[in-house]
């Protein structure tokens, strides 16, 4: 028999709480797979009161029978997946035959970061990227420039390109110190020794998995409303987010594609620049972000916090496919004595649009009003929730189109409703 891919995608402008889903998701796959981004991602999960930040390494890596791949549609810094893969070292007898990276996958050097920086130091508008290389790694990629991972295999060959790259900087005037030969390629070795024995054909891994009934979940990072084609350009991330990128950044298929589960907030935040139309920058964004511990899992910055944007929602579910949503952190808007969702948009003139607009920047969110409750978080059923906070979800998901099968309560794996 053969089974489908199931995929986790995030919904709004990232850290919707994917980390988690995964998590708690991944105890009945076989098979977790990254297939876009980098280590821009900042995945959170919580158990047992202990806390893992993951940035690369997929989120199914504390189970001990998951199997985790890192797509060929990933960049990755060597440097910084080594760092991540120190943490696991003695978890269910390491890594080696719980982790594997596509051979195809492309790396992110130190170049590609100082670009990154410079860029947004010079930029007119800075778009407020992570900094760590993302989107000079993937415009190489794209201009076939790119290297990809399983170029470590020769670092003598390797190390003359990479210099070549930092001479081919300098020459234009960039301002970028340059390693020698001797220093890039005692660097190259190191990340040779580390990665190499985790190198795969991990396309021809999933397609087996799949002809013999085995379960894939592929996990998004960032999300829907940065990606590189619907997102809010040029505020966006240099991948696909959304869920054409799982089969472009793995090799399947998308009639091999099953369920499409969607991860938002039941409120909204963005991290970096660019258009959002329900951000509240007072109290009432105050109040989120401390609630919510709206702080960036990668870089440490404050997120910016709003209102639950639900035209954004419902449009990146179509652009999606989702065919079932998790809604997280409800638990964040207890004690709010009303809650706003949006609803609509309003275009400069004030006539209200049809459609969903190709700039945020120009738009007024139409706001609904509902009734706020007390106590939501750590509820395991949805019989337990308040009235109010029922009626917000049943609202929520009549206006979306999709059903809400999920609901967190809190960061910790169990709080968590299925309906
Ligand atoms: P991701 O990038 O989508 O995986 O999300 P992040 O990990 O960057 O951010 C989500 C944050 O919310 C993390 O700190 C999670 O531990 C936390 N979180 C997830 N679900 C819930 C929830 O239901 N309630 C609360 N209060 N926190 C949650
Ligand atoms: P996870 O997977 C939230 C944002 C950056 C910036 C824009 C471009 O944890 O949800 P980049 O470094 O990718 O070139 O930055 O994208 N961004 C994220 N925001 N969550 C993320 O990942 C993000 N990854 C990138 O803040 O606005
Ligand atoms: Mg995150």
């Amino acid at each position: 028999m053969v089974s489908k891919a199931d995929l986790i995608v995030g919904i709004q402008w990232g850290d919707e709480g994917k980390g988690k889903m995964v998590d708690l998701l991944a105890r009945n796959y076989a098979y977790v797979v990254r297939y876009q981004g980098g280590h821009n991602a900042g995945h959170t999960i919580v158990t047992e009161g202990k806390k893992y930040a993951l940035h690369l390494i997929p989120s199914g890596i504390l189970y001990p029978n998951c199997k985790n791949i890192i797509g060929s549609g990933v960049v990755i810094s060597p440097k910084a997946l080594i760092t991540e893969m120190a943490q696991f070292e003695n978890m269910h007898g390491g890594l080696q035959g719980r982790l594997f990276i596509s051979a195809k996958a492309h790396l992110i050097l130190s170049y590609h970061e100082l670009l990154d920086q410079l860029n947004e130091k010079s930029a007119k508008v800075a778009i407020g990227t992570t900094g760590k290389g993302i989107g000079p790694a993937y415009t190489d990629k794209v201009s076939r420039n790119g290297i990809r991972i399983e170029e470590l295999k020769n670092t003598e060959s390797l190390a003359q390109r990479v210099l070549e790259k930092f001479q081919s900087l300098s020459a234009k005037g960039i301002v970028i110190p340059t390693p020698t030969f001797e220093d890039i390629k005692t660097e190259l070795d190191s990340y040779a020794k580390a990665l190499l024995p985790y190198l795969a054909n991990t396309t021809a891994m999933l397609w087996k998995a799949m002809d013999n009934n085995e379960k894939i979940l592929c996990e998004g990072a960032q999300g829907s409303m940065l990606d590189i084609d619907f997102g809010t350009y040029p505020f966006v991330t240099s991948s696909t987010t959304t869920a054409a990128g799982a089969c472009s950044g793995t090799g399947i298929a998308p009639r091999e594609l099953g369920e499409v589960i969607g991860i938002t907030k039941a409120y909204c935040t963005r991290v970096g620049n660019g258009p959002f139309p329900t951000e509240e920058e007072g109290e009432i964004g105050e109040t989120l972000r401390t609630k919510g511990g709206e702080f960036g899992v990668t870089t440490g910055r404050a997120r910016r916090c709003g209102w639950l944007d639900a035209m954004a929602v419902k449009y990146a579910c179509r652009i999606n496919g989702v065919s079932a949503l998790a809604m997280m952190k409800l638990d964040v808007l207890d004690g709010f004595a009303s809650i706003q969702v949006c609803t609509g948009y309003k275009d400069k003139k004030g006539n209200v649009l049809k459609d969903f607009p190709n700039d945020l920047a120009q738009v007024t969110p139409i706001y609904q009003s509902f009734k706020g409750w007390d106590k939501t978080a750590g509820v395991r059923e949805f019989a337990k929730l308040p009235k109010d906070a029922q009626d917000y979800i049943l609202a929520l998901e009549q206006f979306i189109g999709v059903k809400i099968t999920m609901i967190s309560t809190s960061p910790d794996r169990n709080d968590t409703i299925f309906r």
